[in-house]
């Protein structure tokens, strides 16, 4: 399929790490496979992606912000950063484009400082204890967002 929009998918820090980051808790596939899964996703889809991991928060920021213009819709796992960020969070209003959140684990299973998202009042959608395929479904819900 021809491919007609663009996404941005946000990793943040620590996610470079997967594959050997307590696999027990984030499995073993990695950062790359995780994106390859989104690249074929939204190609069947007729989109493209942009991929990203930072472990910075400022550049997870101008990230965001450079998204305005350039692509369609966010899907972000902000890792840690989803817990303390107040400027990612305002980053997303400010783009104003739809985001879905992802978390390879439950996060509401977890520690109680796990529980609470800065980023979830700016998302359409939020996928947490799906592992892997929660990628998939983000951009599958964000594809069908965009072209409803
Ligand atoms: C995570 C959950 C966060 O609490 C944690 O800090 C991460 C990964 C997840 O994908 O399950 O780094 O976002």
């Amino acid at each position: 399929m021809t491919e007609t929009g663009r996404l941005l998918i946000v990793h943040g820090p620590n996610l470079n790490l997967l594959g050997t980051r307590e696999p027990g808790i984030y499995g073993t596939q990695s950062l790359e496979d995780i994106n390859e899964l989104c690249r074929t996703t939204a190609a069947a889809r007729g989109f493209a992606v942009d991929t990203v991991q930072s472990n910075h928060e400022g550049q997870l920021v101008d990230t965001i912000q450079a998204a305005h213009g350039t692509a369609e819709g966010i899907v972000i796992n902000p890792a840690a950063y989803t817990h303390t960020s107040v400027a990612i969070a305002d980053a997303l209003a400010a783009v104003n484009l739809p985001v879905v959140e992802v978390h390879l684990s439950n996060v509401h299973a977890r520690e109680s400082f796990r529980h609470h998202s800065y980023v979830s009042p700016h998302a359409s959608a939020v996928i947490a204890g799906a592992g892997v395929a929660g990628y998939r479904f983000a951009v599958e819900h964000l594809a069908a967002l965009l072209r409803s």
